[in-house]
């Protein structure tokens, strides 16, 4: 019998939607994991995909599709490490196991420009802390063509995927790839600081679904109830940001955690229509009128 790519999506959406497993990881539907998986291994792009539904597979390709569903349901391993992409912010990112899944809530704030807090048609400098697969810094490189934007992380493994990831994207020129434990190798100042960093607490790591345990955990866990990377980050800031330059950190649906360690302090949460949440922005000015505080919490005990 001839299978058409339209029986192989209904086909692997009717068996993945019947299964437990979690979505989350840079796609939230079955739809979406099963487009990802006949992108793979049809090797089409979205579009042309949707435009040949009649189009016939092989038998070698709807035997690959199960094999790689009856992985995904099996062992729960996200899809994007299976297929070794992931789509983030409209654009391609490779990915493996040392790197977080792209799924950032900052693609909106990207869509958005960063408006009205910057004007990245200007020339401005970007550096993206944290930047595992490279995917917020890159994206941002892609779309505002006067932006000159580092990346740093300090795992190796996941800058050379960002290194990869940025010439496939041709950003090679615009992109600087720093290895650095947050700002220790950070030199200069930035007009716009982005950072996704840990921000787990490891109790609640413990209780993830299983598909978290094939993400590197130090890309998720953060000591001080998840809160001690995101908070070093608020502290050092004002030194590598230029006058006018401010900080958006995200700290995802740990945002009360947050707001609840400095009840003084008021936090400014982006508006995410998107999906998502807790993405805080901060100006120079005030980063070193609240530092005092974030110094405090570093220094005290807290678990
Ligand atoms: C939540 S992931 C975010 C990755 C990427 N920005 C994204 O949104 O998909 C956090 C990243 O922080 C990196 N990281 C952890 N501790 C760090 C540190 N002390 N200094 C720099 N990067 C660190 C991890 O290697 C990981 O790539």
């Amino acid at each position: 019998m001839v299978t058409t790519i339209k029986d192989l999506f209904k086909e692997s959406l009717d068996f993945l939607s019947q299964q437990h497993v979690f979505y989350g990881h840079g796609v939230e539907v079955a739809e979406d994991e099963v487009i990802l998986l006949l992108m793979f291994v049809l090797q089409e792009d979205y579009l042309t995909l949707n435009a040949k539904p009649e189009q016939v597979v092989s038998d070698e390709q709807v035997d690959h599709v199960r094999n790689i569903l009856q992985k995904r349901v099996e062992e729960r391993i996200p899809m994007a490490y299976l297929v070794g992409f992931s789509v983030f912010a409209g654009l391609q990112f490779k990915v493996n196991d040392r790197v977080l899944i792209p799924r950032s809530p900052f693609a909106e704030l990207i869509d958005l420009g960063f408006q009205p807090w910057l004007a990245l048609e200007e020339p401005v400098a970007v550096l993206d802390l944290c930047t595992g697969s490279g995917c917020i810094g890159l994206a941002i490189a892609h779309y505002f063509k006067s932006t000159q934007v580092d990346v740093s992380d300090i795992s190796r493994e996941a800058l050379a995927l960002a290194q990869m990831n940025a010439q496939e994207l041709s950003l090679n020129k615009r992109v600087t790839v720093i290895e650095s434990d947050l700002f220790e190798n950070i030199t200069r100042c930035y007009d716009l600081l982005v950072s996704n960093p840990p921000y787990v607490d490891e109790k609640e790591y413990e209780g993830l679904p299983q598909e978290f345990a094939y993400e590197p955990k130090s890309a998720l866990v953060s000591n001080k109830l998840g809160m001690e990377i995101p908070v070093k980050i608020l502290c050092e800031s004002p030194d590598y940001l230029s006058e006018k330059g401010f900080l958006f950190l995200e700290v995802g649906y740990n945002d009360e955690v947050l707001e609840g360690l400095f009840p003084d302090i008021p936090f400014e949460w982006i508006d995410l229509s998107m999906g998502g949440q807790g993405i805080c922005v901060f100006s120079r000015d005030d980063l070193l009128k609240y530092r005092s505080q974030f110094k405090q919490f570093l220094q005290n005990d807290v678990s």
